[in-house]
């Protein structure tokens, strides 16, 4: 079976195409960071027309590097959501049109479980079940993942996402958007203890996050330090930096160790751009490695967006017999939890 996965639900329009027996042939993927970066944020509308010309090169790309014919695909798989709606709909559009040309079966996928299966793309993936920390710049989640399309949610945000809160941070340094990356490198020549941060809901006694009181919180020390005299700037930001990230790597570090001992798996996987961070990966390792468990993190191509996972969550539900829907009429759900796709468990603890 081979599946063509289209990817356009935010910023980054990703094509892909899984072969079940021979695994990934070909991904591409196009980046919109520039493009939105002088507006500091995703522009919903410049997305969309941006996917729009993207995703035919992206296409003739990944079947030359494939070496394979539309012909020869099985099926399209897309990402129906969550997402932004007009960004959704170029994706969606697209894999429909290209479904009717072809008589081929469609596959709308959610773009988390594209996430969660991410790491099974990997050489050395994990077995089920295992634990899923979700840090992206939409969602931060903890699910276990007992099977492809079973899924049970232990604990998410109730306000920013991780990303988010690394971003908005950021954006009050004055670094560009998305700025989580460049914040960790600042991170790398703060000075520890200089600011203590709160840990919110450490100790709340469920799997749940909030980030948005430390932005507020990291704002509060930019104001009260403004008429302070301080060595540089750069070196307060880069103080700042460390404590935010201090923050937010402990909070997700001591809820992970958690979820994993609630469910007794000795499996953690981090998907999403945040999983990038290197002091979060640190973390997460040595407190993974006290309890015997042990960490998987998908290659750092699939941590971000990306159409192979899209391609392979496609495959998975194909094997799985789920029944494709036939081309010709399409939809998109930019606000879809994922407890509620197909097979999936609704509890959450
Ligand atoms: O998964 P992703 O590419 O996109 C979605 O949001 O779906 O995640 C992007 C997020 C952004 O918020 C970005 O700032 C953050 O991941 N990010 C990082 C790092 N690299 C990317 N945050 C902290 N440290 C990093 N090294
Ligand atoms: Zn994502």
């Amino acid at each position: 079976m081979r599946v063509l996965g289209i990817e356009s639900s935010c910023d980054e329009t990703g094509l892909a195409i899984y072969d079940t027996e021979r695994g990934l042939l070909a991904h591409a993927l196009y980046s919109q960071i520039a493009l939105h970066a002088e507006y500091g944020g995703v522009v919903p509308e410049l997305a969309s027309r941006d996917h729009i010309r993207r995703t035919v090169p992206l296409l003739r790309k990944v079947l030359a590097e494939s070496g394979t014919s539309l012909a020869e695909t099985d099926a399209i798989a897309y990402t129906q959501g969550p997402g932004l709606a007009g960004a959704l709909l170029v994706g969606a559009a697209f894999a429909s049109g290209l479904a009717v040309a072809l008589d081929k079966p469609i596959l709308p996928i959610h773009h988390l479980e594209g996430h969660l299966l991410s790491p099974l793309l990997s050489p050395d993936p994990p077995d089920f079940p295992f634990v899923a920390l979700l840090v992206s710049g939409g969602h931060t989640q903890l699910m276990l993942v007992e099977a492809a399309g079973r899924y049970e949610l232990l604990g998410e945000t109730l306000d920013d996402a991780a990303g988010e809160a690394f971003d908005k941070t950021a954006k009050l340094m004055g670094l560009d958007y998305p700025g989580g990356a460049a914040l960790s490198i600042l991170a790398e020549t703060g000075r520890s203890g200089r600011y203590r941060l709160p840990r919110p809901m450490l100790n709340s006694g469920d799997l749940n996050f909030s980030f948005a009181g430390l932005k507020t919180a990291a704002l509060t020390i930019i104001r009260n330090e403004k008429n302070n005299p301080r060595e540089t700037l750069a070196q307060f930001h880069a103080d700042l930096a460390l404590a935010f990230q201090d923050a937010v790597v402990e909070v997700l570090t001591m809820k992970s160790v958690e979820a994993l001992r609630r469910t007794g798996v000795l499996r953690l996987v981090v998907a999403g751009g945040v999983g990038a961070n290197r002091a979060l990966r640190r973390s997460l390792d040595m407190a993974a490695a006290e309890d015997k468990a042990r960490v998987y993190y998908p290659e750092f191509q699939f941590c971000t967006d990306n159409g192979a996972m899209i391609a392979f969550a496609g495959a998975m539900r194909l094997t799985h017999g789920t029944t494709p829907q036939h081309p010709g009429s399409f939809s998109v759900r930019p606000r879809w939890p994922l407890a509620e796709e197909e097979g999936a468990d609704t509890s959450a603890t």
